[in-house]
C-alpha cells in the first residue's frame, strides 16, 4: 500500500485524480470501478473539469459502481444511481447504458447479485475508487464479511445507518436497512485501487486498514494483500499513519 498524505481535501482530490488520469488517457475503453459517498466528490469534480477541458473522453468507457441501497426507488435523490448521475455521469460523455449500479430493486436479489458478479468478472476493473466507512467497511462490506464474498445483499450496521442519516433528513428511520454490494473478492480483482479518506472520523479506520491485522473485523484490511493500492488521505484521516 502506498499512502499519500495531503493537507486539504482539494489537494487530496487532485492527487487522487493524478493517480487515475494515466489510466483514462492510455485506455479509452477503461473499466472504472466507482464509489459513492462524500469522499470521492472532489475527485469527480476533477474528472469533470478535465473532461470539459477536452483532455479525456469517457465515450467508450464502462463503469461499475460498488453498491446501492436495497428497495429504494432509483429516482430517490439519495439512491446511488441518482448520486452518480448528479455528481458525475450527467457532466461527462459516458454512455449511461455503459454505467452499471447494482439493482437494489430486483425481486430476486440473489439472481441479480450473481449477474452483477458475472458482469464484473467479465469486465475487469482497471481502476477502482474506494471510500472507507468509519467501521472499516468498503462498498457496503460491513465488518465480519468474508473476504471471499461476491456481490450480495447486506443488512447495514446501525452505525453505518447513523453515519448516512445525514443524507436522509438526519432521520435514521428513513435510511434503508439493507443494501447490495460488490463483494470483497470482486473488489480485490481490480488492477489498481485508489482509496480516499478525509476527516477525523476516518482516522481509526485508516489506521486499522494499514497497520492492523488482516482481519474481517476491518474489511478494508484485506487491501494490504492487494499488489496496487494507493491510500490518499488528508491530515486528519492520516493522523495515525504518518
Ligand atoms: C458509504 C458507502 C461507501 C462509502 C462509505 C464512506 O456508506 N457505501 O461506499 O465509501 O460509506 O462514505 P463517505 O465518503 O460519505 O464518508
Amino acid at each position: 500500500m502506498i499512502v499519500i498524505q495531503t493537507s486539504s481535501y482539494e489537494e487530496l482530490s487532485r492527487k487522487a485524480y493524478e493517480l487515475m488520469r494515466p489510466v483514462l488517457i492510455e485506455k479509452p475503453d477503461a473499466v472504472l470501478g466507482l464509489a459513492t459517498g462524500s469522499s470521492p466528490i472532489g475527485l469527480y469534480k476533477e474528472m469533470i473539469a478535465d473532461y470539459k477541458a477536452g483532455n479525456v473522453s469517457y465515450k467508450k468507457m464502462i463503469s461499475i459502481n460498488l453498491d446501492e441501497y436495497a428497495d429504494l426507488p432509483v429516482e430517490h435523490p439519495e439512491s446511488y444511481r441518482s448520486f452518480m448521475n448528479r455528481n458525475l455521469f450527467d457532466h461527462i460523455d459516458i454512455d449511461k447504458a455503459n454505467t452499471h449500479v447494482p439493482d437494489g430493486l430486483a425481486a430476486d436479489k440473489e439472481a441479480a447479485c450473481n449477474e452483477y458478479t458475472a458482469f464484473a468478472a467479465a469486465h475487469p476493473i482497471d481502476v477502482q475508487i474506494l471510500g472507507i466507512g468509519a467501521n472499516g467497511h468498503i462498498g457496503f462490506n460491513e465488518p465480519g464479511t468474508s473476504f471471499d464474498a461476491h456481490t450480495h445483499l447486506v443488512e447495514l450496521k446501525e452505525g453505518t445507518r447513523r453515519d448516512n442519516a445525514r443524507f436522509f433528513d438526519n432521520d435514521i428511520d428513513k435510511v434503508p436497512t439493507h443494501a447490495v454490494t460488490l463483494g470483497l473478492a470482486d473488489i480485490m480483482q481490480a488492477k489498481m485501487i485508489i482509496l480516499i479518506a478525509n476527516g477525523t472520523a476516518k482516522a481509526e479506520a485508516v489506521r486499522r486498514m494499514i497497520q492492523g491485522p488482516v482481519d474481517t473485523a476491518c474489511p478494508a484490511s484485506v487491501l494490504q494483500t492487494h499488489p496496487c493500492v494507493y491510500v490518499v488521505v488528508d491530515e486528519a484521516a492520516g493522523y495515525y499513519v504518518k
